[in-house]
């Protein structure tokens, strides 16, 4: 019963069907498991690499409440970057929630149209503190050329010791996803999904020659899927500016 009062109280809100989350062995994730598990990774490099950075920047922030949970309590300074309709019904949600943002700076970008460094420099970003750069569930909806520039960016600005942590999608998983009932929603916010990454064959290979064309080598990395005969169809990815 414990486990299931999350699950009743999403029901009894949203209407939808209670289903329990899976979270399957390193490898043998389908995709409907794909929020659940991104996010285990993603926290299991963030436990161990926030430990050793002063600053934390959320990129595409959405509603991700990173910054305002134990993280807050580890003396770091906290940016969100996302566009500005996003952050500020965010802003309107957390003070109508009660829940207390002064600590966090919060800067309006565009990946595609403006210099994401160069809005977080303006906004108070120490380029000479280490930093972890979190990038999750946002890569795929921005084009090859904007992923690059943003990455190379960082790479160019940030100091030696940062981390960014990133999921990249196979390009597989960006076709089904323009294909099937996600497509609806999708049109419905206007949104489009664009980079991914060949990982049908010698994925570790794909990765690695696309991270370290933007001059960061690869730390950990997390495949999802990668026990299926397709291939992941998404990494997280630690990418080290050093
Ligand atoms: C799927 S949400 C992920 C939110 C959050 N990182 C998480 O994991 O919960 C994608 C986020 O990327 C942001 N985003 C998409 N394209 C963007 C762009 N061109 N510039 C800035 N933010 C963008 C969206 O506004 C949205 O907040």
């Amino acid at each position: 019963m414990a486990y299931s009062l999350p699950l009743w109280v999403k029901y009894k809100i949203s209407g939808g069907v209670a289903l329990y989350p899976r979270v399957p062995a390193l490898g043998a994730e389908a995709i409907v498991d794909l929020i659940v598990e991104r996010t285990l990774y993603f926290d299991r490099v963030i436990e161990r690499v926030v430990e050793q950075v002063d600053q934390l920047v959320v990129m595409g922030a959405g509603y991700d409440m990173g910054a305002y949970g134990k993280l807050q309590g580890k003396n770091l300074s906290f940016f969100e970057l996302d566009q500005p309709s996003v952050q500020t019904h965010k802003l309107a949600t957390l003070e109508s929630s009660g829940i207390a943002s002064e600590h966090v700076t919060f800067v309006s970008v565009d990946f595609t149209n403006e210099n994401a460094m160069g809005r977080l420099i303006e906004s108070g970003f120490d380029t000479s503190k280490k930093t972890l750069f979190l990038w999750e569930g946002v890569t795929l909806y921005l084009s090859e050329a904007d992923v690059r520039k943003t990455m190379r960016g960082i790479c160019n600005t940030a100091t030696a010791g940062s981390v960014l942590l990133a999921d990249i999608y196979a390009q597989r998983f960006i076709e089904i996803a323009g294909k099937t009932s996600a497509k609806k929603t999708l049109d419905a916010t206007d949104e489009g999904l664009d980079f991914g990454l060949n990982f049908s064959t010698k994925h570790e290979e794909s990765l690695s020659v696309f991270v370290e064309s933007e001059s960061m080598p690869v730390g950990e990395c997390f495949f999802l899927g990668e026990k299926s005969d397709k291939g992941p169809f998404v990494v997280v990815v630690e990418a080290i500016i050093d």
